[in-house]
């Protein structure tokens, strides 16, 4: 079997992506519509949080404690592909999910979601996002005992405070985790209510083995119902992944389908799946770097090239860059550009996308899409 790239040459592609230093696709505006901003905890803010609330971080299942920050940060490098997945990585230890819902120790207070959210927006503003669309898990916090009002109160503040400090708009994605039960993400739903005007859409996350998105489908059809936009995540690689992203293309929120699709990048292999997501209109996120991790080289950027050519409007994100060799949306838009062989044009053609797939108010778009276009007139030879 054809394997994943192994960490040292990850590594090595990452700097060599850095080195490339291409103004055109700094430069260019970005809307961000796949990221985790749990997967934005960063080793740093994590020590941090951690030693502010007289916390040791431990690694739960083995009970290990880490005693330094660099030993933290170590950890945050050696996480396991996923079973059936290729990679030689013989040194990992621990599971993607394991060290991400490990990191959800530290959130505690106000002041701990204020400060993680706050940390992505003036990364991403760095990296010149000028809108985002963060997925948030609610109940990987409530099932610890922190209320609504502590976890949407810090999210608030951060997305007014990132408004006015470094000029990048937000909306919220709130993401039933699928390993629970539809029952508690219908008590979640209603638990969001009074917060409803920070939540732009619905998504479903988490472990996605034998938990097709039908299970859920009478809250996504009350959450359509109610006027939010809905998605789902489809794993690359998933046994079930063509009979899920049909569901979530074809049925999902009472029978219509939902309005983009995360992932789901084996759709490129179907012809009827490709049509069907082509004649509805639905755009999909993807995130190529997490795939790097477990998927051959040759079953990623072939792909996307072909979602891409069949014309279905794609946004290139970072979903959880903290734990993905630290790679964040830039990084990741120097991954297709290199990898599909895209030329400046079509990485334009895809920040539109972006822009076309986002949930923001038409003003918020169309002062996205000048700005784009300012930039493309001003690269163009
Ligand atoms: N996959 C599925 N669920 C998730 C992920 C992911 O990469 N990150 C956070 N929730
Ligand atoms: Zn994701």
């Amino acid at each position: 079997m054809e394997q994943a790239l192994p960490l040292n040459k990850r590594l090595a592609l990452r700097q060599e992506l850095l080195d490339t230093s291409d103004g055109y696709i700094l430069d260019l505006p970005k809307v961000e519509l796949h990221v985790h901003i749990e997967g934005t905890l960063t080793p740093e803010l994590r020590w941090e949080l951690a030693r502010r609330n007289n916390q040791t971080l431990r690694l739960e299942r083995t009970g290990t404690a880490y005693t330094s920050l660099a030993q933290l940060r170590g950890s945050y490098y050696i996480i396991e592909p996923r079973p059936g997945h290729g990679i030689d990585n013989a040194e990992e230890s621990f599971t993607f999910f394991e060290a991400y819902y490990g990191g959800f120790e530290v959130l505690v207070k106000e002041d701990d979601f204020y400060e993680l959210a706050m940390n992505y927006f003036e990364m991403a503003a760095g990296m010149k996002v000028r809108y985002c669309e963060p997925f948030f898990d609610p109940q990987g916090h409530t099932r610890k005992g922190v209320g609504w009002e502590t976890m949407m109160g810090g999210f608030r503040r951060a997305q007014m405070d990132a408004e006015e400090r470094f000029g990048i708009k937000s909306s919220w994605i709130m993401c039933f985790l699928r390993d629970m039960s539809p029952e508690s993400a219908m008590e979640t739903y209603q638990a969001m209510l009074p917060y409803r005007n920070m939540v732009v859409g619905i998504g479903l996350d988490s472990l996605e083995d034998d938990r097709p998105p039908s299970m859920f489908d009478d809250v996504f059809a009350l959450a359509k119902k109610d006027g939010f936009r809905i998605t789902a995540h489809c794993d690359v690689g998933n046994k079930d992944t063509y009979q899920n992203i049909r569901q979530v293309a074809a049925t999902l929120g009472g029978g219509s389908g939902a309005h983009r699709i995360d992932h789901g990048l084996n759709a490129a292999q179907d012809p009827d799946l490709l049509s069907l997501i082509k004649g509805k209109g639905i755009g999909m996120t993807c995130t190529p770097w997490g795939y790097l991790r477990h998927e051959p080289v040759d079953e990623i950027f072939p792909r996307i090239r072909r979602l891409f050519d069949a014309g279905i409007p794609i946004a290139v994100g970072s979903d959880d860059p903290a734990y993905m060799e630290d790679t964040w949306i830039l990084h990741n838009w120097l991954l297709v550009k290199k990898m599909c062989a895209f030329s400046d044009r079509e990485m334009a053609t895809l920040a539109r996308h972006a822009v076309d797939m986002c949930w923001a108010p038409e003003g918020v778009k169309a002062a996205i899409r000048e700005e784009i276009e300012a930039v493309v007139a001003q690269h163009e030879p």
